[in-house]
């Protein structure tokens, strides 16, 4: 079975913050662990370039949209590899073959029943770029995620029949328990099914910067039926002269934050029944990264910016910490102080010093080889289930329940070490068989639990298992045991201590 991975595409109203690094980093995880089992992967993130949120901004600075959009849109597409991201392709809604694939989907939509002329009449985010319901508005009019006031707005449009989808939905949740997780998300999803569906505009008619509408050169489509279909759009171009939609639809994860359920969890599904597309199988919500109790986003100000964070630490601490810190599928604070905690304690004092002291000892009393023999049940023990309860986990969009078990192996390597005392066998020639098993031991536990963690932060990872002379990625090489520690070699600090000072 292919596995593919999508991110939201994000607006290019402004440049990637924290938050957006945080949805590719996890589906850099999912994409990376689905490769070691030798699945065919696609990961596809991009961005989102419609609409007022873009439209709004460009007029702002005083330029075209088209070109804040190309501005901001290299920024994105420049973050994903420095995040370390191994996205298979970057989609921007303004490719012309995105945009072609609108139209004819959303044509078929039409063609199939689903669209009638109305007028539109109702509070309007033109942030979220998004039609509020009385229900969802907070005091004095305003949106409650961007605490802004709400336009009242009146359109004659072409709307897309969603309440006709209601039974369609709810059947849906009813037979796929696992469509939306975590489970709060389902059942917020199912509740506002349930609540009564109300049709919603498919165009716009006030606003120029979007996909044209074939049938009506007056209008553009709605951003966000434009901008949810990069997922399947993407299949179609990403491999020029190839078309991978019948290998690698529909989709296995959406991954996306809470601010965005409904789209992806009821206008989403309901959008592809009526083309008669099939539906993508899971639809992961993790929640917010917080800083000082409010949502991190441009509009509010309160950004971290993940290219100075990565300039300092690096990728890979980036990457461990956003997962680590915040459960994913909730809300959870971040903060410079609680990352240098990590770092330090975390990376440097566990990990790395695990590391370090393994390597350092075999190359102090073995001069690097590590001798072929048994290994130490005592630890093989704690290692038992190990891979296939990662595995689990990842499969379930657990990134953080699966980091804190290979977490856990980490810290009982070390009181292994305390509880060895390699230092002490290594004085008494008689004991020699000893701390060869132990050495060995903790070689190959390193080794395994290197091989889990490798799509958390794969740059140390593979420098780590270069020095431990086994390379191999795969997720069968993650058993403990699986692998052969013959020699080692010097390693530098992984994570080094001596870092220079924020903006220095
Ligand atoms: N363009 C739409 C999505 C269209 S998908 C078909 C959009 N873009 S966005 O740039 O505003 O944000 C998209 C996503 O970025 C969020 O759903 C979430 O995945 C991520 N995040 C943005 N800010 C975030 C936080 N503060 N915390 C966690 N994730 C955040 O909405």
């Amino acid at each position: 079975m292919p596995f593919y991975v999508t991110t939201p595409i994000y607006y290019v109203n402004a440049a990637p913050h924290l938050g957006h690094a945080y949805t590719t980093i996890a589906a850099d995880v999912m994409a990376r662990h689905h490769r070691q089992r030798a699945e065919e992967v696609f990961f596809l993130t991009g961005t989102d370039e419609h609409g007022e949120p873009v439209a709004d901004a460009a007029h702002a600075l005083g330029i075209e949209p088209q070109e804040l959009a190309d501005r901001n849109a290299e920024r994105f597409r420049a973050l994903a590899p420095r995040l370390g991201a191994s996205n298979d392709f970057f989609i921007r809604t303004t490719d012309p073959q995105h945009e072609a694939v609108v139209q004819r989907v959303l044509g078929a939509v039409r063609d199939n029943g689903h669209v009638y002329e109305g007028t539109y009449e109702g509070w309007y985010c033109p942030r979220c770029a998004d039609f509020k319901a009385d229900n969802e508005i907070d005091e004095g009019n305003r949106c409650p995620i961007h605490h802004t006031e709400l336009t009242r707005e009146q359109e004659d449009n072409y709307f897309f029949r969603l309440s006709a989808f209601q039974e369609p939905l709810e059947r849906l949740y009813e037979e796929h328990p696992g469509f939306v997780a975590p489970r709060s998300r389902y059942n917020e999803a199912l509740s506002f099914i349930r609540s009564g569906l109300r049709d919603v505009p498919l165009t716009r008619h006030k606003l120029s910067w979007g996909v044209r509408v074939p049938w009506d050169e007056e209008h553009v489509f709605y951003v966000w039926f434009d901008a949810l279909l990069n997922y399947y759009s993407a299949l179609s171009y990403a491999r020029p002269g190839t078309d991978l939609t019948d290998e690698l639809w529909p989709a296995s994860y959406h991954l996306i934050g809470k601010d965005i359920l409904r789209f992806h969890a009821v206008y989403w599904p309901a959008l592809l029944m009526a083309a008669g597309i099939e539906l993508p199988e899971h639809v992961f919500v993790h929640g917010f990264l917080l800083m000082d109790g409010e949502k991190m986003s441009k509009s509010l100000g309160n950004v971290l910016d993940p290219f100075a964070v990565i300039e300092r630490f690096g990728a890979d601490a980036l990457r461990f910490y956003l997962l680590r810190e915040v459960p994913f599928g909730a809300d959870g604070s971040v903060s410079t102080a609680s990352f240098e905690l990590r770092y330090e304690s975390e990376l440097a004092n566990e990990l790395g010093n695990l590391a370090s002291r393994t390597i350092g000892m075999l190359s102090r009393y073995r001069d690097g080889g590590v001798s072929a023999g048994e290994l130490d049940p005592v630890l093989g023990r704690d290692f038992e289930g190990l891979a296939e309860t990662v595995r689990t986990h990842i499969d379930r969009a657990e990134m953080t329940l699966a980091l804190d078990q290979i977490w856990q192996r980490v810290k009982r390597m070390n009181r292994y070490v305390e509880e060895q005392a390699p230092w002490v066998l290594a004085k008494d020639e008689a004991r020699a068989g000893e701390l060869d098993l132990v050495l060995r031991t903790l070689a190959e536990g390193l080794r395994a639990a290197t091989v889990l963690l490798w799509p958390y932060m794969p740059v140390s990872c593979e420098r780590l298992l270069a020095a431990l002379g086994a390379p191999e990625l795969s997720f069968a090489a993650a058993e403990f045991g699986a692998g052969a520690i013959r020699g080692v070699r010097a390693l530098d600090s992984l994570f080094p201590k001596d870092l220079p000072p924020a903006g220095a």
